[in-house]
């Protein structure tokens, strides 16, 4: 489909959307399995998902019809496995950028890959590489951002959406189609060899990056200070006694 709000030259020109899923990824990557030809690019957007997925093996809830809950493919044979972190960079920022003309200084990406408006979870991605030897033959990337959403359940204690911070409804195909132009910018840095820009980019955007804050790791609760994210994805934090690296599962971000 060919529409004038996606200004991109593939990202979104093959939209497809539907009206209730169990999940957009599970979706793309049934349909990718079924090795029918599935274009660069292609969008599939779900008004309500019934098994939503989050990361750490979570589920992700969203008020149907309120919300963007979507995944892209993309086909990055240009990187390599041991590479994977800097697609989570390009799509981090692409979505950062989409909403900074919105949200301004306040938005933040969580390591690795939450979108933060102050303390507060605006949304989060699932990126699921499907590798080819020692290459990502196919990276699912699956977007759950909370846009007109004013109720979350108890237990999403920081939950928020653009609505709860503006007090506006907004339209959730523009800012899909901001979403996918900015995604597909950072992508084609990636593609051009630019990896560290995209990665320093990221860098400059993280939430608690340089401050003293509280973390919580194999149970012990400690201080110290995130001061990169590593070309691996790992998180290096530094302590008294030094810096250590984190995987996704082995550190805690404590709020006060
Ligand atoms: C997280 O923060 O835990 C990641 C949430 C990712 C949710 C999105 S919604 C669209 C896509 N389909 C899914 O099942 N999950 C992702």
């Amino acid at each position: 489909m060919q529409n004038n709000i996606f200004s991109g030259l593939f990202v979104g020109q093959n939209l497809v959307t539907l009206k209730e899923v169990d999940s957009t990824n599970t979706f793309l990557k049934n349909i990718l399995s079924n090795s029918k030809p599935v274009p660069d690019g292609t969008v599939i957007m779900a008004e309500r998902q019934f098994a939503g997925r989050g990361q750490r093996n979570n589920t992700w809830h969203a008020e149907p019809g309120k919300n963007l809950t979507f995944s892209i493919l993309l086909r990055p044979s240009f990187l390599s496995a041991s590479q994977q972190f800097y697609l989570t960079c390009a799509v981090s920022m692409g979505v950062y950028d989409a909403l900074y003309p919105l949200l301004r200084d306040s938005l933040k990406i969580k390591w690795p890959n939450d979108i933060y408006f102050d303390d507060s979870k605006l949304g989060g991605m699932l990126i699921e590489n499907i590798l080819q030897g020692s290459q990502i033959k196919h990276s699912v990337i699956g977007i759950g951002l909370n846009v007109n959403q004013e109720v979350f359940a108890p237990d999403a204690v920081n939950a928020t959406s653009i609505k709860k911070i503006l007090q506006k409804d907004y339209e959730l195909k523009n800012i899909l189609a901001e979403i996918c132009n900015h995604i597909e910018g950072y992508y084609l840095h990636l593609k051009a060899g630019r990896l560290e820009f995209v990665r320093n980019m990221y860098l400059s955007r993280l939430y608690w990056l340089n401050e003293v804050r509280q973390f919580k790791s194999n149970g012990h609760i400690f201080e110290g200070t995130i001061i990169n994210v590593k070309e691996n994805g790992l998180l290096v934090v530094k302590q008294q006694n030094g810096e250590q690296e984190y995987n996704l599962k082995e550190i805690e971000f404590l709020n006060k």
